[in-house]
């Protein structure tokens, strides 16, 4: 089922818009994550599209049929929410086959498909176990097996992850995405977790303030962040954003804070109509290094502010000109709190935002 939202807008209160003018296209098949901060709208979107809240302006489209109109009932959707109501007197068999039972489906058939879902959701030990006889995990799995039973072509999940811990969190991503291709329906997921977003998404549409910033594949929104923040709202630790006035002498640009020089940088052609304006350059931790070599010509003099090791690699926080940056590395490293250290940057992976935070490049 392709989806195409054309111009919605929602408030619920005169004069505050939650949701501006959200156009939108999700193909047929396609895992869609819908990703922003707490209350930009996200939940507000997927019931809009589930046909439980109503718009101000605005149209839905289902394969090309308006569906503005169109029951909650009728639109062919299964929803999975973070609070996974199951029907607690009900053991797995009945829970899952309560939507078929609803739809006066026979007996016999119903049977077959609970074994089916049961089967592909690695439930089929526990179909006599009541709800509270079940880890959170297999909850979980249970809903999502009731809103499978009736056989949507659109699959809507709030945050179903939420409840749970790190570990089954991180499985439970993975078995969303492999039932999602076994059932061929569209999905939208909402998350604010970008975590998920990045690992489960085709496509990721980033919400701020009610108005999409992004949409784009999980790469392009790392590495092409449209704006300020696309670009700090993705990639943890952040982005490091070095702001200052570009200026430009006969062989390099060099932006200045108050007077004082960041750092120059080779010129860039796309660059000189931003001169004398101010602009931010991005890099992220992991494009910062201590080690010197050809490809990172751009030398700053750092302070070591602290030091977070994570195993599989190192987070250095230092300061430079007052702020507090990040880089990150792999390598075991030996440096002191207060140690003043050299840091190399390669202009290759910088990012450029003009004053209003525009990313200059896409
Ligand atoms: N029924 C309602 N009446 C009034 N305001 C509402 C209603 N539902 C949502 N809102 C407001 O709309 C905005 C968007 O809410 P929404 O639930 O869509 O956010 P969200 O992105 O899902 O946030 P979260 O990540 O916290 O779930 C919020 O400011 C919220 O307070
Ligand atoms: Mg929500």
């Amino acid at each position: 089922m392709k989806i195409e939202l054309v111009n919605i807008n929602k408030s619920f209160t005169k004069n505050l818009n939650v949701l501006n003018d959200i156009s939108l296209s999700i193909e047929d098949k396609e895992f869609c994550v819908f990703l922003g901060p707490s209350g930009c709208g996200k939940t507000t979107l997927l019931r809009i599209i589930a046909g439980l809240e109503s718009l101000d302006s605005g149209e839905i489209y289902f394969d090309g049929k308006l569906i503005n109109d169109t029951l909650p009932k009728e639109r062919q959707i299964g929803m999975v929410f973070q609070n996974y109501a199951l029907y607690p007197h009900l053991n797995v068999f009945d829970n899952i086959a309560f939507p078929m039972k609803i739809s006066k489906m026979k007996k016999r058939d119903i049977r077959i498909n609970v074994l089916r879902i049961a089967k592909m959701l690695e439930l089929t030990d526990y179909l006599n176990n009541k709800p509270k006889q079940l880890s959170g995990g297999q909850r979980q799995r249970v809903a999502v097996g009731r809103a499978i039973a009736k056989n949507p072509q659109v699959f809507l999940f709030d945050e179903p992850l939420s409840n749970l811990d790190a570990k089954l969190r991180s499985t439970m991503r993975s078995e969303i995405v492999k039932i999602h291709s076994q059932i061929a329906a569209t999905s939208i997921y909402v998350t604010h977790d970008q975590i998920e977003a990045m690992t489960m998404a085709d496509k990721i549409v980033l919400l701020n303030k009610g108005e999409i910033q992004q949409v784009a594949t999980p790469m392009e929104i790392y590495h092409k962040p449209s704006n300020l923040f696309v670009a700090t709202f993705i990639g943890s630790p952040q982005i490091n954003l070095f702001e200052g006035i570009l200026q430009s002498n006969q062989e390099h640009m060099v932006i200045s804070n108050q007077n004082v020089d960041v750092f120059s940088f080779p010129k860039l052609d796309f660059l000189m109509n931003f001169i004398n304006q101010k602009i931010t350059i991005g890099i992220r931790p992991e494009n910062i290094s201590y080690l010197k070599n050809n490809s990172n010509p751009i030398i700053i003099d750092a302070v070591v502010n602290f030091i977070e090791y994570l195993g599989n690699e190192t987070i250095i926080n230092f300061s430079f000109q007052n702020k507090i940056y990040t880089m990150r590395t792999q390598d075991k490293v030996n440096f002191q709190e207060n140690e003043e250290i050299k840091l190399f940057l390669n202009p290759e992976y910088f990012l450029y935002f003009n004053e209003v935070g525009n990313n200059i490049k896409v």
